[in-house]
């Protein structure tokens, strides 16, 4: 196939472009990931907090008094059935579950900051464990 030499000055003014382009996307990119990674350690750390006392508690009770430093969470098994639930849940319904019992408190919301961040901690806790959804 014959390439005809305005095809290739086209294509090489459009790298160049592309370069002029790329560079300060790069540098966007990197500043992106900084807040990203940034946001990501407050949300994990605000759970750390709610999950050490942070969760208004009629009995002063605190999740980490069953589950000290997270343990027993599990956080890679969810989706899963839970025989406390009667069904296939989410991390945050098991949440629930000990924030209504042994927290006597009532339901966190599902979409709430507060939830995010819980399931924030307990996930991060669990970094680097492979999924293994349905595993009890
Ligand atoms: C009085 C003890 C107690 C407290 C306090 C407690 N839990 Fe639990 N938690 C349990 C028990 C018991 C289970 C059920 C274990 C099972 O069968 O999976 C459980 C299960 C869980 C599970 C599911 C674990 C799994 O293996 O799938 C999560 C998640 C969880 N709790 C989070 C919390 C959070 C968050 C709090 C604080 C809001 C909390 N727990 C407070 C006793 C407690």
């Amino acid at each position: 196939m014959m390439i005809r030499k305005s095809t290739l000055a086209a294509l090489g003014a459009s790298f160049i472009l592309g370069l002029a382009v790329t560079v300060p996307a790069h540098a966007e990119a990197v500043r992106d990931t900084a807040k990203w990674d940034r946001e990501y350690k407050a949300s994990v750390d605000r759970g750390d907090g709610l999950f050490h006392g942070g969760i208004k508690s009629t009995n002063e009770v605190a999740c980490v008094q069953c589950h000290p430093e997270g343990s027993n969470t599990h956080a890679e098994t969810y989706p899963k059935y839970q025989k406390q639930l009667g069904k296939v849940s989410q991390l945050w319904e098991m949440v629930n579950w000990c924030v209504e019992n042994p927290l006597e408190s009532k339901a966190i919301a599902a979409d709430s900051a507060d939830m995010v961040d819980l399931v924030a901690y307990m996930s991060n806790i669990r970094k680097g464990m492979k999924l293994a959804p349905g595993k009890y």
